[in-house]
């Protein structure tokens, strides 16, 4: 390697707020600014160029994102007083949403990049260099980012992240991210599997695929998997071919509308053991009332009657769950439906929030808007219900052997930390050559968030088995 190449190298550090699709997108963006020199940094001090990757969910998402560009003014100019510019960008859905909000008012801002423009950033990157002012690329454009993304050169870790849907056309009545991400889009079959495959090459031992909707997932299947005539896939077909990769020991997928639970979805989480039994299924609300309001498009029975299909299939299967107290409307009554239905359920895990108006979505303009009290009361309530459940989901895995996939070192010296098939983390006293490897546990001990077990050593212990 010469001097030149070293002396060249400029320092990217990218902050990431919200789901794991900006986490993904965080990589793809990292991604492409390699070429052009830019390797990751920790911390925004000596960074020639920052991005800030933001969410636009829940309230106050904007405020949150003009305080910590407040901080990172700062930054840009103690390094301007010592000579050293720096490119500040703000990407994900608040730079989507509120991109004219932010020229405005933080005029400092080089770069305003929404989420299917990350493949011009080169081109904006050089724009910015130019012109003074702020670059604001916040179109839905014709052509597809993932066509002209490189291919990753970061090696991932064991368990990696592949976008394979992106954008949603369900308009829930009280959420921004059909604005954000814009329509539904599913990525080609032939791509995933190449990247699937060179995630693997690269050290991926488990694969979660991501999209809004990523169970709505369908595509043409890969010219190699027809005999010329042109069919179809379905997710669950995709499902198919990724668990015949080999090197993949597991896949899991996130966030499945219920309404696209499709039979052959289903069967796989039956006939596919890579497919790991631990599924997020996000219902909302338990009262038909409320889900006719919130545009979801199903009702409890159904999602009852689907848990249940999925249990048949699948009898270890552990759900996990997105509830919204405090819809516009909701009673006292229908909060204690959902209640019901999280009892009726039990879930392993859940994820529980307080309705937070978002501006330009149904729901906003709807009436009956709940007091804060009131939701805040709800979401006590339904957090101690899903604590308890999450506990007793945790408690009673306490004497089971489970394969566990060991990730990465744990924070005790000799430790390591991995996860069970349910997404539980567990940490393990193990040695470091496990990682990236299943191994049998024994849970010796049930937390409120993780587990901790021991390796389970029978004579015919195979640690590297699946
Ligand atoms: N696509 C996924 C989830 C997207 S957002 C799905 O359809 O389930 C993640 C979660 O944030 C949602 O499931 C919902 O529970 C919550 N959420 C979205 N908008 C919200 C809002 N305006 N107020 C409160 N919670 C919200
Ligand atoms: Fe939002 Fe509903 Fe789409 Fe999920 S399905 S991303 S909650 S609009
Ligand atoms: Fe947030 Fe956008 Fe993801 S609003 S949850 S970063 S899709």
């Amino acid at each position: 390697m010469t001097d030149t190449k070293l002396t060249n190298t400029k320092k990217l550090h990218v902050i990431t707020w919200g789901c794991q699709m900006n986490v993904y997108d965080s990589g793809r963006m990292t991604d492409v600014l390699a070429p052009l020199g830019y390797a990751t940094t920790a911390t925004p001090e000596d960074a020639d160029m920052v991005i800030l990757n933001t969410c636009h969910i829940r309230d106050k998402a904007a405020e949150k994102v003009f305080s910590e560009l407040g901080r990172l003014r700062a930054i840009k100019q103690a390094r301007a007083d010592a000579g050293h510019p720096t490119i500040l960008a703000v990407a994900g859905c608040v730079a989507q949403a509120e991109g004219a909000e932010i020229v405005a008012r933080a005029p400092y801002v080089d770069i305003v990049l929404g989420p299917q423009t990350y493949h011009r950033l080169p081109e904006m990157v050089a724009r910015a260099a130019r012109a003074g002012g702020t670059v604001i690329e916040t179109d839905f454009p014709a052509e597809d980012k993932f066509d002209h993304l490189p291919d990753s050169t970061t090696p991932p870790g064991v368990t990696a992240f592949l976008t394979i849907q992106e954008g949603c056309d369900k308009f829930c009545s009280f959420c921004v991210v059909p604005y954000t991400r814009g329509a539904e889009m599913s990525r080609p079959a032939t791509a995933i599997l190449a990247e699937a495959g060179r995630l693997i090459a690269a050290g991926a031992r488990e694969i979660t695929l991501l999209g809004q909707n990523v169970n709505a997932w369908h595509g043409d299947a890969p010219p190699a998997f027809t005999s010329g005539t042109k069919t179809s896939w379905t997710f669950g077909r995709l499902i198919h071919a990724l668990a015949e990769l080999p090197g993949l020991l597991r896949l899991r997928y996130t966030t499945s509308h219920p309404r696209d639970m499709g039979d052959d979805l289903i069967d796989a989480h039956r006939d596919i053991p890579q497919l790991m039994p631990f599924l997020h299924l996000p219902v909302q609300s338990g009262a038909d009332r409320v889900l006719a309001a919130m545009n979801r498009r199903h009702t409890t029975d159904d999602y009852l009657r689907l848990v249940d299909r999925l249990r048949h299939a699948r009898p270890d299967l552990a759900l996990s769950s997105d509830f919204i107290v405090g819809h516009p409307g909701e009673t006292e009554a229908e909060f204690e439906a959902t209640l019901t239905l999280m009892r009726r359920v039990g879930f392993a895990q859940s994820f529980a929030f307080m309705y937070s108006s978002r501006p330009g979505t149904p729901a906003a303009g709807a009436p009956g808007h709940v007091a804060e009290d009131v939701k805040a009361r709800r979401l006590q309530t339904l957090l101690t219900l899903l604590r308890d459940q999450q506990a007793d989901f945790n408690t009673s895995s306490v004497g089971l052997t489970m394969p566990v996939l060991f990730t990465h070192p744990g924070r005790r010296p000799g430790q390591l930390s991995g996860r069970t098939p349910f997404l539980q983390p567990v940490h393990v006293i193990a040695p470091k050559s496990l990682i990236g490897t299943v191994a049998p546990v024994t849970i010796m001990e049930g937390r409120p968030n993780s587990l901790a077990g021991a390796l389970t050593l029978t004579p015919n212990l195979e640690l590297s088995c699946a």
